[in-house]
């Protein structure tokens, strides 16, 4: 069976775990979660990172940092995880959902601002399968009605809007490491706050609302309760693992970027002829082969085509349902139909992609879908 997804080591996180024992200090905040968080302000340019347990855990960091409270409205896309929405939702916020652009699963901007009301306070743009948002129009809309934005970066790690990295361009960016990401550490993620107003609440909140970070800088000679928050931060024994992961970023994009394209090149004739959809990858946006999915024509074809590669040994999958649908939002719901949306729910399908996985595997799994479709 060739399996979704496989978590890769790269073999050196045990040996940095060991480090972080010895050290004695395995709490949080210690020597490897400044290292990590250190090298994707120098790498990517955020402002201000700070490791958390899971890009959950960030959003909530998120949610709370905007300052949402009941009655608030936040416009997130119904064609995601459930953490995008329940961030917010936590805090009392109303979630108006957007649909999805047509021809790919993230935010539509063009009909962005037809959603907004004087109740409106964030925007969250999901840089779906790794592949920007229309950052600029976003960002355009959000200083034009004074909004702020909180990019679900989850799967979007080393990638670029228009040469920016994403994560770097929303006043608030949230990252994932957990185990289905390019790198992981098991359960993991990662608040940016580039809205420098932002960085010393930030650093409370992540602190069960103390200003301990302040104590330990020597900024203050003694730390109290100042603000909410909770355990936001993960351990060393987590961040040693990540750190590992960072060490090789650049082999694993190098790798499953080859697998990306082996993918794509083989399946480019089914798409020609019109019987399915592959990833459209705008021109202002780089692609992280965070994923590779293909999109067929309705939910009974995908149904079927998830069947016969399971028939033959393969594991491929369906992604969101719609969160406007589901059991705990259908209601609250202001009715508006989302037909892109929908469409991504039925009919994308995602195709085995890590590490691992080698070309001759992809050959294998295309064929499949080449013999499927012809
Ligand atoms: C778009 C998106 N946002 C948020 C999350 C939540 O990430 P985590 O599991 O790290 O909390 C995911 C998880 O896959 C995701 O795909």
């Amino acid at each position: 069976m060739i399996g979704f997804n496989k978590p890769y080591l790269t073999g050196d996180e045990v040996k940095y775990i060991q480090q972080a024992a010895a050290s004695g200090k395995i709490s949080g905040n210690g020597d490897f979660t400044k290292r990590c968080q250190h090298f994707f302000e120098q790498k990517y340019g955020f402002r201000k990172c700070l490791l958390t347990t899971s890009c959950t855990d960030a959003l909530e960091m998120a949610a709370i940092l905007c300052d949402i409270g009941p009655g608030d409205e936040v416009i997130v896309p119904s064609y995601t995880f459930v953490s995008s929405a329940l961030a917010f939702v936590r805090n009392g916020a109303r979630i108006i959902f957007a649909d999805s652009c047509s021809d790919n699963p993230n935010i539509d901007a063009d009909r962005l601002e037809t959603l907004i009301t004087p109740r409106t306070k964030a925007i969250v743009p999901v840089h779906y399968a790794g592949i920007a948002c229309d950052m600029q129009r976003i960002m355009d809309i959000a200083d034009r009605h004074g909004l702020m934005v909180v990019e679900d970066a989850a799967q979007a790690i080393d990638s670029f809007f228009n040469g920016q990295p994403l994560g770097s361009i929303g006043h608030l960016a949230c990252f994932s490491f957990h185990e289905t990401k390019n790198i992981i550490s098991g359960e993991g993620g990662m608040l940016c706050i580039n809205d420098d107003r932002l960085i010393r609440r930030a650093e409370i909140i992540w602190e069960k609302g103390t200003n301990r970070a302040e104590f330990f800088r020597g900024e203050v000679n003694k730390y109290g309760w100042v603000d909410t928050g909770s355990s936001f931060l993960p351990s060393e024994v987590t961040a040693a693992f990540l750190w590992a992961q960072i060490e090789n970023m650049d082999r694993i994009q190098a790798k499953r970027k080859e697998l990306w394209c082996k993918y794509y090149v083989n399946l480019k004739p089914l798409e020609d002829k019109g019987l399915l959809y592959l990833p459209d990858i705008p021109e202002y946006a780089t692609n992280n082969a965070h994923m590779f999915y293909l999109v067929c024509r309705n939910l009974d074809e995908r149904t079927r085509l998830i069947q016969h590669l399971k028939a033959n040994g393969i594991q491929a999958v369906f992604h969101y349902l719609a969160l406007h649908k589901s059991d705990f939002y259908r209601a609250k719901h202001d009715g508006r139909d989302l037909p892109s949306c929908d469409r991504f729910a039925d009919c994308l399908v995602r195709l085995p992609m890590f590490y691992e996985l080698d070309v001759h595997q992809v050959d294998q799994i295309c064929d499949q879908i080449l013999a499927f479709f012809n």
